[in-house]
């Protein structure tokens, strides 16, 4: 374990100020100089030495070659050589390193200690006391984990071959030689050679257009951890939303992906008028492949998301409003270690429900939560004990574990529940000055517990019991007294679902949205007769939806009961969506319903399709 006292900063009051000098700047982004809170950094997911040496900088030069799929690159760290350590110790994965050099001058000495499947390999680098510069040239594996290399056939355009990157949790190190851990952060830029009729794109101040050169060059001026950079490159567009955000996507998507998103501006202020300033300067979203593994990823300045959130009916965009509430939630404050993962999540979620509640009304938001607790409670019945409290355990283990709605649907209760106790005024006050006073730090569960103590509950004794919070974070399960999402929207199809009179449904759902139909489904008993399964679909369209959650939850019911009809679509869609949400569940279900053959037939097909995040968990299911 590897543990030292990160001295986080208070920060000062003026961020948003546009004149600010450079210099300003540059001490504003310094989280070392200032101390607030002492908070230990203990990583078992990394082997970098960051107790002795700190990361401040990358410059990253690579060359992305897409007919070997390979990068080669070179990373240049500054470093700060705190405890006159003789050694650096960075995580790798896989990487082929090629030579290492100090301080621009000489080669020196590195050596690879022992491999394991869950940490890869550190890489162990003689350095001298003085030593400010270490460089990295190396290659990555055609297999790297957290790239996915697509060709044309697998875009939308089916033109050009596309690139991603995935990094969160521990997948940095399989594309950068870093301190893959959230509790290190640094600043960086890049100068990436691509194809020069692809655009490149990071986690970082990006071109809106392609170079005659494929050439690029990019800034990320806010320090970061290792788990938010990020690449892409493929023949994408921009297009222009608001006067700070737009989207990115190939040609052909671009025009259904700007009306998608049309309502991001407006997202974008209502989460500043929430909880303050947006501290990265611009955010733009860039829709991917069908491949990308998760709905999305918060990468500072450009979230990736996947393009089965394009319902054409703005009935999936709480996504990007997660995504974008992380700018502040984990991006800002960060989780110190994945067992602190809910910090992240669960404040997102929650972050997120205020943001749609806001724009859109509380019988909406209240749609989206009573979908997810739904979801959390049947998950609570199947998770180990263990693993529902807030506060995990993931040592030995891979963080993608905890990434259950425990983190997210349980935490965003606990802090609905300390909302509902305190009353919002108060907590959002609490939450505003949260992300002000610990932005570009790390925060962990004790600390998280402490500031509750010191700056909500103050001694009343009352109040400590109402919120309960030892039992919320590190009990089992959901606390008795826990919020409970009521949608009238939804109560009002409970009454039609226990015995469906298609024709009432018919009446009734003239003006539903997709939610509704989600809970629709969700809610008819579990074995339903295949002449039924096909009047449901004959009246409702459900196999050919456009909306990617009620396939999904009507693929569940049509595997559980051997509606053949939709067995073409669902195979169709395991093929073409690589979105780890969707795949796990369908083909736990097959496999539940003696259908194995049948799974193991499609894998076979959809396997070169889904990016390793995805092929390792479902690997595991079908071996
Ligand atoms: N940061 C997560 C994705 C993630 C978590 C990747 C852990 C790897 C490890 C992202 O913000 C996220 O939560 N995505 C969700 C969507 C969200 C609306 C709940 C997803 O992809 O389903
Ligand atoms: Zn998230």
């Amino acid at each position: 374990m590897r543990r030292y006292y990160l001295f986080a900063l208070v920060l000062g009051l003026c961020f948003s100020c546009e004149t600010e000098s450079k210099q300003q700047e540059e001490k504003q982004y310094d989280f070392t100089t200032m101390e607030a809170k002492n908070i230990e950094i203990v990583d078992s997911h990394s082997n970098g030495n960051f107790q002795d040496v700190a990361l401040r900088h990358l410059h990253w030069e690579a060359d992305v070659n897409f007919n070997e799929q390979v990068i080669y690159a070179t990373a240049h760290w500054d470093i700060e050589n705190k405890t006159d350590a003789s050694k650096l110790v960075l995580d790798t994965r896989g990487l082929d390193v090629l030579s290492v050099r100090l301080d621009n001058a000489t080669d020196t000495q590195f050596s690879l200690g022992e491999t394991t499947e869950l940490l890869g390999t550190p890489l162990q680098i003689d350095i001298q006391k003085d030593t400010k510069k270490v460089s990295i040239t190396y290659k990555t594996s055609p297999s790297a984990e957290a790239i996915q290399w697509l060709t044309p056939q697998q875009t939308a355009d089916k033109k050009q071959p596309f690139l991603f990157t995935q990094s969160q949790a521990i997948l940095a190190r399989s594309w950068l030689p870093c301190m893959d851990g959230p509790g290190v952060r640094f600043t960086y830029t890049a100068d990436v050679k691509v194809p020069s009729d692809l655009l490149a794109l990071m986690s970082a101040k990006n071109p809106k257009q392609k170079t005659d050169s494929g050439q690029y060059n990019f800034k990320m001026k806010q320090p970061i951890p290792s788990y938010l950079m990020a690449l892409s490159v493929g023949d994408l567009v921009y297009k222009q939303l608001g006067d700070v955000s737009g989207v990115y996507a190939e040609p052909s998507v671009i025009n259904a992906a700007a009306a998608e998103f049309e309502d991001l501006p407006k997202m974008i202020d209502v989460a500043e008028e929430l909880y303050g300033a947006y501290r990265w300067d611009e955010y733009d979203i860039i829709v991917l492949p069908p491949s990308f593994p998760f709905g999305g990823m918060e990468n500072p300045r450009l979230t990736f998301a996947t393009p089965t959130i394009l319902a054409g009916d703005k009935s999936l965009t709480s996504l990007v409003a997660h995504e974008l509430a992380h700018s502040w939630s984990g991006n800002l404050v960060t989780n110190s270690n994945w067992n602190d993962f809910w910090l992240n999540e669960g404040f997102t979620v929650y972050f997120e429900q205020r943001i749609m509640e806001e724009l859109y009304g509380r019988d909406y938001s209240e749609m989206l939560a009573s979908l997810s607790y739904e979801g959390l409670k049947s998950d609570i019945t199947e998770l180990d004990e263990k693993d529902t409290h807030l506060h995990l355990a993931l040592e030995n283990r891979n963080p993608d574990d905890g990434m259950t709605s425990i983190a997210y649907d349980k935490g965003y209760l606990f802090l609905r529940h300390i909302e509902e106790s305190i009353g919002r005024e108060k907590f959002d006050d609490f939450l505003k000055n949260y992300f002000e006073n610990y932005g570009f730090k790390v925060m962990d569960t004790k600390s998280f517990i402490e500031l509750l103590n010191d700056e909500i509950i103050q001694g009343d004794e009352q109040l400590e019991q109402t919120l309960n919070v030892e039992e919320w974070i590190y009990g089992p399960g959901l606390p008795k007294d826990h919020p409970v999402p009521t949608s009238t929207k939804f109560a009002e199809i409970d009454e039609l679902v226990t015995d469906v009179d298609i024709k009432q449904v018919q009446t009734k759902s003239k003006e539903w949205s997709s939610h509704e139909w989600q809970h629709f489904i969700e809610s008819l008993p579990r074995s339903i007769s295949k002449e039924e399964m096909k009047a449901f679909d004959e009246a409702f369209g459900f196999t050919n939806s456009g909306n990617s959650e009620i396939q999904f939850d009507w693929y569940e019911l049509a595997i559980e009961n051997n509606y053949e009809e939709a067995y073409p679509a669902i195979e169709e869609f395991l093929i073409n969506v690589g979105r780890r949400k969707f795949l796990t569940p369908l083909y736990k279900k097959m496999i539940q319903t003696d259908q194995t053959d049948w799974a193991k037939e499609i894998y076979e097909k959809a396997r070169p399709n889904y990016h390793s995040v995805s092929y390792n968990t479902i690997d595991a299911l079908l071996n």
